[in-house]
């Protein structure tokens, strides 16, 4: 690799009219600047990637970069010494595919200060499996055990259970000692949820909560990707001192509630945002993800594996509502 090696990258063009994203050829001294140059092995396929590949959200806050909020690869040049040639490496969120270029490319430059060395339990493609979606899930309860939950409170429910967080949550929930339950629109998907450790399905659409601050609590705590009514509803059936993680908006940004779950029953909302989450607790979520919280089924919930030419389906599906589990990106 020198750095006019050409490769493949999908690259969107977010300030063209038309949105405008596909294959393009390019070179390694193009890519965002960085001190670890990786060869891709894998990226993955999360909500905010179909977003920015469709031009269907404002993700990307440059004009022109490459997709995908994920990557994991092999180490080619690293002018950091804590890095070598052929080292293991993964990185999430931390501005893939936002303010520089992401993990859907044969190469990808990285700032070392965000660069993961794989962790010890994992392989690279079981790393891309997890991706933002498994760290997410991960840091969802990391913050809801610092905040008290634990197992002997209660069952804790998740809501886009089918998703790629959603799916993870439960596994991850179940390993780490937890009652899992599940919340999803896809009733043909119950048994799939049951295998990954839900220990009941609940369908979206038969939900019905009732309308008053605080109804029968159901729940000793949430992992809620959908946002909107789900979460307002949420807030009325959650257990005294239980934890709402809000992760996710695939239904609705809006959130109307009252302080009352807060100030009677001591609920706490918990905001879930991987793409900043400092270093030191990155490290400990991915040192968690490879040992005592490695999901039992990463490859019943990995799903779909695709090249970068097959990414626009996968991308109007997941906006569609209409995936399950997880979509890798093999380069
Ligand atoms: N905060 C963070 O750092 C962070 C990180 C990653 C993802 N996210 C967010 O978390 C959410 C899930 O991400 P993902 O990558 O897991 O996406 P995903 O794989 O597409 O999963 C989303 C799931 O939400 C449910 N859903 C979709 N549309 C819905 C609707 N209109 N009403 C109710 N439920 C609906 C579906 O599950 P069912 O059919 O099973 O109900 C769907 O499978 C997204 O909003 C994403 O932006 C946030």
């Amino acid at each position: 690799m020198s750095d006019s090696t050409t490769f493949p990258a999908f690259r969107i063009h977010a300030t063209e009219k038309p949105y405008r994203a596909g294959i393009e050829q390019m070179r390694v001294d193009e890519l965002s600047p960085g001190e670890v140059v990786i060869k891709v092995a894998y990226s993955s396929v999360n909500y905010k990637d179909a977003l920015a590949g469709t031009g269907k959200g404002k993700i990307l806050r440059e004009p022109v970069l490459n997709g995908g909020i994920d990557v994991a690869g092999y180490v080619v040049a690293s002018t950091d010494a804590q890095f070598k040639e052929g080292d293991q490496v993964l990185c999430t969120g931390c501005g893939l595919s936002e303010t520089r270029d992401g993990g859907y490319a044969a190469y990808a430059r990285l700032e070392s200060k965000w660069t993961i060395p794989l962790p010890t339990g994992l392989t690279l493609r079981e790393s891309m499996v997890l991706g933002t979606a498994g760290f997410t899930a991960a840091l969802s309860l990391y913050r809801m055990q610092q905040n008290g939950q634990s197992p002997e409170l209660g069952p804790v429910v998740v809501t886009g259970a089918s998703g790629g967080v959603g799916s993870l949550a439960i596994d991850i929930l179940t390993r780490a000692g937890f009652e899992a339950h599940a919340i999803s629109g896809k009733i043909e998907h119950f048994d799939d949820l049951i295998a990954l450790g839900a220990k009941q399905c609940i369908s979206r659409k038969d939900l019905y909560w009732g309308q008053r601050p605080l109804e029968n609590a159901h729940w000793a705590g949430a992992i809620d990707n959908v946002g909107g009514d789900m979460l307002s509803g949420l807030t009325r059936v959650i257990k005294p001192y239980g934890n709402i993680a809000s992760c996710g908006l695939a239904a609705a940004p809006e959130l109307q509630t009252t302080v009352m779950p807060f100030i009677i029953r001591g609920v706490s909302l918990l905001g879930i945002a991987s793409a900043g989450t400092a270093r030191a607790i990155r490290d400990e979520i991915w040192a968690h993800l490879g040992s005592d919280w490695k999901p039992s089924h990463l490859q019943r919930i990995a799903t779909r594996e695709v090249g970068l030419d097959a990414l626009a389906p996968v991308f109007d599906t997941m906006l569609a509502g209409d995936s399950f589990g997880r979509t890798l990106v093999k380069l």
